[in-house]
């Protein structure tokens, strides 16, 4: 005969009992989490059930000023912060990974639950600061990580958690999309655009991780780990930015009624093997002008999830800025210090289904070719036969004078993406193929 588990229980600190906050950062976000914190305790303390009190400010530099921060709050040393026993819950924003990695180990070990707004560390150290956790028995949160002020990190782990997922797509980087929405209603090209942006503050003195497409994979790795529970991190994604899209490459997209977006694609696939499998991908695409999408515009993000039974969904809002990503991680703060006053702890990770990550060149894909060609008889039959040497269904040809030779627009019909890249290899070795002007994927639908 087999005895009924022992219940468990887990009482939690008492109503009306202090969470004790450190602070780990002090820049735009820190501050606006301080400010919000404090201009709206007396609220807080009835949302949680008890009050939040801040323990202590950990910077790097003490002298600078710290407007908002009483002197006594402020440290540079976060490891002692974060062990204190007056501590319960560990805010990180301090952005970056190896530092930040080594605090948030140091605060989960010492049993602190901890809210982190951190994409790079969470897309790259998951399953490390997971694991921690569990064997702390405390909370991990990171709704800020991913397109800030929206909510889709608690959707994919809570209200979707009896759904199947079969994609999510979206617009997680408010800067290339600042960029590319200014080429598209101005014609001006990526350069001017990129300039604007960064007069504007929409791009930051150093936009690499947003122009190459970094900061939007990190994203996409967290959000495919969440929707198809499986680990996934930042390098397991295929990624390419918005450096190379041209004025022209807008202009023909404008021509074609589509507009060109910086997607992050995480989709359940089918591999040339039968099995199921995770592509995740981060690259431009021509999105039609009347996809959900392609209205999102200026520096806003927003994704898109199909799933089985909830049909397709959409969150849209903020994705960056001081008080978005303050009121997100404030969000997580509440949640986490609920469950120091009440007993409990919000879902961890969950990785059960553990699918393999497709090699990239597995996708189904559609590509939009543009290429300067010679203009004489037989060429486009020649062109056409090299994607039907591999199978590749064309849907639309388009062709214009150019100069001396003519420009021809190809838009296929879906195939995995190895097969069209070896397809435009090909094209580009043909002699009569002048040059590739580019290559952009088309959105699957
Ligand atoms: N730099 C990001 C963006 C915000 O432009 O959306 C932080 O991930």
């Amino acid at each position: 005969m087999t005895s009924a588990p022992a219940p468990s229980f887990n009482p939690g600190k008492g109503i009306g009992s202090p969470v004790g906050i450190a602070l780990l950062g002090y820049g735009t976000v820190g501050s606006e989490v301080m400010r919000l914190m404090t201009e709206y305790a007396d609220e807080l303390e009835h949302r949680i059930g008890g009050p939040l009190q801040i323990r202590g400010v950990a910077v790097s530099d003490k002298s600078k000023p710290r407007p908002g921060v009483p002197d006594e709050l402020l440290t540079d040393d976060a490891f002692s912060l974060v062990k204190r026993d007056d501590v319960d819950i560990v805010v990180e924003v301090i952005g970056g990974i190896d530092y930040p990695r080594k605090v948030v180990l140091a605060a989960l070990k010492a049993g602190k639950s901890v809210v982190t707004a951190n994409k790079a560390l969470v897309a790259a150290h998951a399953a490390e600061l997971a694991d921690a956790a569990d064997e702390a028995n405390v909370d991990l949160y990171f709704e800020a990580a991913v397109a800030a002020a929206i909510p889709v990190v608690g959707p994919l782990r809570r209200s979707l958690a009896g759904d199947q997922i079969q994609s999510v797509m979206g617009i997680v980087n408010g800067t290339t999309n600042f960029i590319l929405d200014a080429m598209d209603s101005s014609g001006a090209g990526y350069d001017e655009s990129l300039a604007e942006a960064t007069r504007l503050g929409y791009a930051e003195a150093d936009p690499t991780a947003d122009v190459e497409g970094h900061d939007a994979a990190s994203k996409a790795a967290i959000l495919a780990s969440l929707a198809f529970h499986t680990r996934v991190t930042s390098d397991d994604v295929y990624c390419e930015g918005i450096t190379n899209i041209s004025a022209e490459d807008i202009r023909a997209a404008k021509q074609a009624d589509h507009t060109i977006k910086l997607l992050a694609i995480c989709e359940k696939i089918t591999d040339s093997n039968g099995e199921t499998a995770i592509s995740v991908g981060v690259h431009p695409t021509l999105i039609p002008r009347s996809h959900p999408l392609a209205a999102v515009n200026k520096s806003f993000n927003a994704i898109f999830v199909e799933a089985e039974a909830a049909g397709r969904l959409m969150f849209y809002g903020n994705g960056a800025g001081g008080a978005p990503t303050a009121s997100a991680v404030l969000g997580d703060v509440v949640g986490a210090a609920r469950n120091k006053v009440h007993g409990g702890r919000a879902p961890g990770e969950s990785t059960y289904a553990n699918l393999p990550i497709a090699d990239y060149g597995e996708t189904p894909t559609r590509y939009h070719v543009d290429m300067e060609v010679e203009d004489r008889v037989g060429v486009l039959a020649d062109l056409a036969q090299l994607f039907a040497d591999r199978g590749i269904s064309l849907r639309t040809i388009r062709q214009e004078e150019s100069g001396e030779g003519a420009r021809l627009i190809v838009v296929t019909h879906q195939a995995r993406e190895n097969s069209l890249a070896a397809t435009v290899e090909a094209l580009k070795d043909h002699p009569a193929v002048k040059s590739i002007n580019s290559v952009i994927r088309l959105e699957r639908g």
